[in-house]
């Protein structure tokens, strides 16, 4: 039984969830990788939940890859190396599937799988002191599994700059490639995250989920490929109770049912 790395507090319909090694800046084991599906797993799987700040406990919010792990991998063969891969790609899969909103709350540094873990969040919210990289190169290694997460975020041009170099760039700059999308003095970190859960509280749960699913099918394709999809999609939603909720509650001048009371 691995120690618990993951802390997670709920308030109503959002759930904060840390990683918690902090001596280790939150990096990642195999423990992590296995605490963070199962957790995934469980939080696909709950309707009540809405939306979830990921965020890192004591100085930073991870140093990616924990570096004895990956020393004890490489004493390993290639055979369980790819078993040990595919059980990260798959948290990182897990984690990008969710149905609900997922915010990160950086600071300090995301580095390597860090920086992986901000590209499977839907927003990401900085300090203006904190540091990202795709460090791996740097390590003799190469951000794999993290890529299909990452370039869509940030692109080729960017990836092929960063990913080659693996230097560490501010968090204007990973703003500026579209890693981040608030950078806040790190002193109302919170409030600005804040922000962003209170405008995800007043958007309709499966408004989001349906938006998360269609997004990546629609990136890149050309719009006839995609336009039976998209207007499926939008029929369906907009009989769905939620479709008419909305449309009802803006008509009759009121909040829709999914806000929650206070936040009207
Ligand atoms: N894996 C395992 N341990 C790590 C780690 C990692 N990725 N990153 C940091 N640590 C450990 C350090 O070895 C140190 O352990 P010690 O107290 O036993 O010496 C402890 O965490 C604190 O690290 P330190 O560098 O002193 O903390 P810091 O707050 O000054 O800096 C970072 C934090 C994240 C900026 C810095 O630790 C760092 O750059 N780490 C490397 C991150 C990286 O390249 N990750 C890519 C992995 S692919």
């Amino acid at each position: 039984m691995s120690e618990p790395y993951l802390t997670g507090r709920r308030e109503g319909a959002v759930e904060y969830l840390t990683l918690n090694r902090p001596d280790v800046r939150n990096a990642f084991n195999e423990d992590v990788i296995g605490q963070l599906t199962e957790w995934a797993a469980r939080a696909a799987d709950d309707p009540t939940l809405r939306v979830v700040v990921l965020a890192g406990a004591g100085k930073v919010f991870s140093a990616g890859a924990d570096a004895e792990w990956m020393a004890r991998m490489a004493t390993y063969g290639e055979r369980e190396n790819l078993e040990d891969a595919q059980r990260a790609a798959a948290m990182f899969r897990a984690l990008n599937a969710l149905p609900c909103a997922v915010v990160g709350r950086v600071h300090g540094a995301a580095l390597g799988g860090g920086s992986g873990l901000c590209a499977v969040c839907d927003i990401v919210v900085a300090a203006e002191t904190a540091v990202f990289g795709f460090t791996e190169t740097k390590l003799g290694i190469l951000p794999a599994m993290i890529s299909p997460f990452v370039l869509p975020k940030i692109g080729v041009s960017a990836a092929r700059e960063l990913f080659l170099t693996g230097m560490r760039f501010s968090a204007q700059r990973a703003r500026d490639i579209g890693l981040v999308h608030r950078v806040v003095p790190e002193d109302t970190l919170d409030a600005a995250v804040d922000d962003y859960v209170r405008e995800l509280l007043s958007a309709a749960p499966t408004g989001i989920a349906a938006a998360k699913q269609l997004i990546p099918q629609v990136w890149g394709q050309r719009p006839e490929t995609v336009a039976d999809l998209t207007a499926a999609t939008i029929a369906r939603q907009r009989v769905s109770p939620e479709g008419q909720e909305g449309l009802r509650a803006f008509l009759g001048k009121r909040a829709p049912g999914w806000v929650p009371k206070g936040a009207q």
